[in-house]
């Protein structure tokens, strides 16, 4: 059966990025036979461009159709003095909640050829692969009330609510639970019970769910803990859960252990599995136009698209052996570069992935 993937370049050095993506998977379309096909439509500024918004409805319906959305990124200098409501990142935030992507999953993973690139010591960090699944949808980013507000002496007061009803929660468990189960089976769900309700909740469900994933050891840290911990041995974790807020923090410093933006990718899920899939990093204004921005974040994102998706794991390991193959060459991109390899642009970098799947058994 067809699966229909929709392809969002978006801006910067979204279109570059994404065109070496859709380049590897279109090698492996042709040598596995996985019968997908592509289209492509626009979000963020270039949307912004051509329709005065930046996701356009028939863009949205288009998603719906969609098996899977592999994008680039959006926004740039370009657009930064529009309003809020229709800035570039509204179309992605739009087509996250129109969506209910709830689940974002994160890996932070440690290229043994680039152990050089991360600011940990080589044995704190070689060997890492950590998976973080972060609550997107939910959390005290959406929670209401929230506001500024007067106080009758006069004096402001800012103020955002944490709550989490237990579907919510359930949802991303069980999410963590079945990603932990295919992973090393140990799931570490993240809190602040000690201080905060909405977390005693959260921990209550995440114990009700465990006796149901049997293959899975669950254990419980606070955030400041985990915080420590990601930095101090990183390697304890395999699979990691967190409400909206502590996994937006806890990802971004997992993703830094491992060095360059360029080469995490990022997946958003709903119920369904279907996703959003995207690199962690943004529109890079400063390099784009000129050929030498880092596809394989992208290009990693293209293949967790395969794997949690589409079901279509075999493929998925081929092309990250396939991107193994290619830095063992020594081939680098300018973000990744060091003594003794060779840098190359974004389509030379593309092209040699897409390549190196014909030789990855
Ligand atoms: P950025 O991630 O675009 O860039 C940060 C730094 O990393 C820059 O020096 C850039 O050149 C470098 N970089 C990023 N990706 C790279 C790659 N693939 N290869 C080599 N170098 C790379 O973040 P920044 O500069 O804060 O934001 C730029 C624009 O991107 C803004 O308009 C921002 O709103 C947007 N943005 C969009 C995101 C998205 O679409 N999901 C996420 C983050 C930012
Ligand atoms: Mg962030």
């Amino acid at each position: 059966m067809t699966k229909n993937i929709l392809i969002l370049p978006g801006d910067g050095i979204g279109p570059e990025i994404v065109a070496e993506a859709r380049k590897v998977l279109a090698r492996a379309n042709e040598l596995y036979d996985l019968q997908l096909a592509f289209s492509e439509d626009l979000l963020g500024g270039s949307a912004i461009d051509a329709h005065g918004v930046p996701l356009a409805d028939a863009t949205l319906e288009q998603a719906r159709r969609s098996d899977a959305i592999l994008m680039g990124a959006v926004g740039g200098p370009k657009w930064d003095n529009l309003e809020r409501a229709i800035r570039p990142e509204r179309g992605l935030l739009k087509l996250r909640s129109e969506l209910d992507l709830f689940a974002n999953l994160r890996p932070a993973i440690l290229y043994p050829q680039l152990a050089a690139a991360s600011t940990l010591k080589p044995e704190v960090v070689a060997g890492l692969d950590i998976l973080i699944v972060r609550e997107l949808t939910g959390g005290i980013y959406f929670g209401e009330p929230r506001g500024i507000r007067t106080l009758e002496n006069g004096e402001r007061e800012g103020f955002n609510t944490y709550r989490y009803a237990e579907h919510e929660i359930e949802r991303i468990g069980r999410n963590a639970f079945e990603m932990a189960r295919q992973r090393q089976g140990r799931l570490c769900s993240v809190d602040k019970a000690n201080v905060l309700e909405a977390t005693i909740l959260w921990r209550e469900v995440m114990d009700r769910l465990a006796p149901e994933y049997p293959d899975v050891t669950l254990s419980h840290m606070y955030v400041d803990n985990a915080a420590m911990q990601l930095v101090r041995a990183p390697k304890q974790f395999d699979v990691v859960v967190t409400g909206n807020m502590f996994g937006d923090i806890l990802s971004d410093a997992a993703a830094m252990l491992t060095g360059s933006i360029g080469m995490l990718p990022s997946a958003s899920l709903d119920k369904n599995r279907r996703g959003l899939y995207e690199p962690c990093h943004g529109s890079a204004p400063d390099i784009a136009g000129q050929g030498i921005a880092n596809p394989l974040a992208t290009i990693l994102s293209g293949s967790m698209m395969l794997r949690y998706s589409l079901d279509m794991a075999a493929a998925a390991d081929r092309i990250e052996q396939a991107v193994s193959a290619v830095l063992d060459r020594g081939l680098r991109t300018g973000d990744i570069f060091t003594d003794g390899c060779r840098r190359v642009s974004t389509a030379e970098m593309g092209d040699a992935v897409a390549a190196a799947l014909d030789s990855v058994a």
